[in-house]
């Protein structure tokens, strides 16, 4: 793919020239020729480097620079300065320029500088994204059979490019695998772009999605990237795709059949580059067969599912889970006793690793200087659990009654107050209205 190079200068002749020139040197030019262009073209386009001119009709390029290093703040910026301006370029280089020259510039030493800055401006993003690695959230994997397959198969996802479907209740990681995968795939130095498909409706999705151009619709005052483009050779993470309204999924199974899409209200057609990578908690089948998610969608979709089994039925895992757990939330010495270890694995788990993680945090807020956490501490759970135990043989409760307990007591606790109880649940409160929809 041919670098885009965005050129502001507000000189014709200049931008003549230097398009001429640059064409044949195999880069794509995209002129602007004030600083108001400059913005919206970096709004829509994808841009790989920057050629400033500093006196542009309608501000300093100087200014420019942060606006840039918001938007990307690896993209290389050259800046042009007229002869004896030395001061404003070095005033450039501190707030951030690669690199400057001076008019009347040479093209041929520009094309020099223009590889290199490239150059580094790769090596720059590489070193970013290996930091963010290196800070990133470590993922538990365990020893249980079903964890340890998923392990495989996640890294079979990472070394290639397919679309891959994540299902699973909630709170079992399905966003933090995604993210683990992007991160260990060959595009971890771009974005992963995450959008959840469950907040947005219709065209308020699809304009997240494919973005818009100005005019496109009442309120569309400029043009507007749409996540697609912004995932261009990173990682798309489309959550809860279930619930992606049937419409969308149409114009969506388009981008994937043909392998470009449109901006709402635009004729271009646009390129790129991204991998799929989607989740749900949902059986997708099940939606395929009542007609709320298309068949043709699915396969396009599921290429490789990984299915993450509840925290129940991987009770294996839970001690070496919980020490995982402990150590992320920086208190690695704490100790459980017994009791605590028995109550935690007695207890159904319905919100999963998040309710886990939740728990175990609850538990050492309330244990700030004792490094044993005993079942006091773990109150809320251990009635629940008391109870479970306790329950006759005759009646073994069932997940869903479990869950409901707890909801309830939850809710009892916070006097009702459903932001109070998804916080405390550590559940989205869309998350929550549902389990209370379903337990009527
Ligand atoms: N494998 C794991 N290792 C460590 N922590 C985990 C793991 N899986 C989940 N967690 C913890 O649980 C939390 C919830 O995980 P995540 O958001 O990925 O779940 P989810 O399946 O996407 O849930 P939802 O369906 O509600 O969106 C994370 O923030 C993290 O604290
Ligand atoms: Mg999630």
């Amino acid at each position: 793919m041919k670098p885009n190079v965005l050129l502001i200068e507000d000189n014709d002749a200049t931008r003549f020239g230097f398009v001429r020139y640059f064409s044949k040197e195999g880069y794509e030019i995209i002129e602007a020729a004030c600083l108001a262009d400059a913005v919206a073209t970096l709004a829509a386009e994808r841009v790989d480097i920057i050629i400033l001119d500093i006196n542009l009709p309608d501000g300093n390029g100087i200014d420019f620079i942060d606006t840039a290093r918001v938007n990307d703040s690896c993209i290389p910026i050259i800046v042009i300065t007229g002869e004896g301006d030395i001061p404003l370029a070095v005033e450039a280089m501190k707030r951030g320029a690669d690199n400057f020259l001076t008019k009347p510039v040479d093209n041929a030493a520009l094309a020099v500088f223009m590889r290199k800055t490239l150059e580094i401006g790769v090596l720059k993003k590489q070193q970013s994204a290996r930091k963010r690695l290196e800070k990133r959230d470590d993922i538990f994997i365990g020893e249980s059979r079903s964890m340890q397959e998923i392990h495989e198969l996640a890294l079979a996802a990472a070394a290639s490019d397919i679309p891959v479907l994540i299902t699973g209740e909630t709170g079992t990681g399905k966003g933090m695998l995604a993210r683990w995968i992007h991160q260990q795939s060959a595009r971890a130095a771009n974005e992963c772009v995450e959008l959840n498909c469950s907040g947005l409706r219709g065209e308020m999705l699809s304009r997240e999605i494919f973005g818009n151009i100005r005019g496109a619709f009442t309120s569309a005052d400029q043009d507007r990237k749409g996540l697609i483009d912004v995932a261009d050779r990173g990682t798309l993470f489309l959550d809860e795709i279930g619930d992606m309204s049937i419409d969308v999924q149409a114009q969506f199974l388009k981008v994937l059949e043909e392998k470009c899409y449109r901006r709402l209200g635009d004729v271009k057609l646009l390129k790129s580059n991204f991998r799929l990578i989607c989740a749900t908690h949902h059986d997708i089948t099940s939606l395929v067969k009542s007609g709320q998610f298309r068949q043709d969608l699915m396969y396009r979709i599921n290429m490789l599912t990984l299915h993450l089994p509840p925290l129940r039925e991987r009770m294996k895992d839970l001690p070496a889970l919980v020490a995982f757990l402990l150590k992320s939330l920086g208190s690695s010495d704490a100790v459980l006793s017994d009791d605590v270890m028995g109550i935690l694995l007695g207890y159904s788990w319905p919100g999963n690793i998040r309710e886990l993680r939740n728990v175990l945090e609850r538990a050492l807020l309330l244990n700030p200087h004792g490094t044993t956490l005993r079942p006091a501490h773990f109150s809320s759970l251990s009635s629940l659990t008391h109870h479970h135990v306790q329950a006759p043989a005759s009646h073994q409760r069932t997940v869903q009654e479990v869950e409901k307990d707890h909801i309830k007591s939850v809710l009892d606790q916070v006097g009702g107050n459903i932001e109070l109880a998804a916080k405390r649940l550590n559940l989205s409160r869309a998350t929550l209205y549902r389990r209370l929809k379903q337990e009527q």
